[in-house]
């Protein structure tokens, strides 16, 4: 993938260890979580009934849809638990110049 499809979103020192934050890329709504030490930015819609993850909990690497509990792992964008089955999208995530940067 080419650098130019990296989109600089926020400041990565906004974006403290447990914070999570939704920004639109495109039209897209992505869910930024400092989680484990790491950036990672998944999409903010849950793959079950499409709700938003974005109020969720998060835990070690994992967010929790907040209105049935499935949770996925931020990392790889798989369900852990049910109800959802399917996973929800992952972007790959850079930061430069202390500028979180997101390719979605
Ligand atoms: S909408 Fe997320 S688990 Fe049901």
């Amino acid at each position: 993938m080419s650098s130019e499809s990296f989109t600089r979103v926020v400041r990565a020192s906004a974006l403290a260890a447990g914070a999570k934050l939704v920004v639109d890329i495109s039209g897209k709504s992505v869910l930024l979580c400092n989680s484990n030490g790491r950036i990672h930015a998944v999409s903010n819609i849950c793959s079950h009934a499409h709700e938003k993850l974005e109020d969720g909990r998060m835990g070690n690497g994992w967010i929790a849809c907040p209105i049935h509990g499935a949770r996925f792992d931020l990392a790889t964008g798989n369900a852990k638990n049910p109800p959802a089955t399917r996973p929800i999208a992952v972007y790959a995530v850079r930061v430069v110049d202390d500028w979180i940067e997101v390719e979605a």
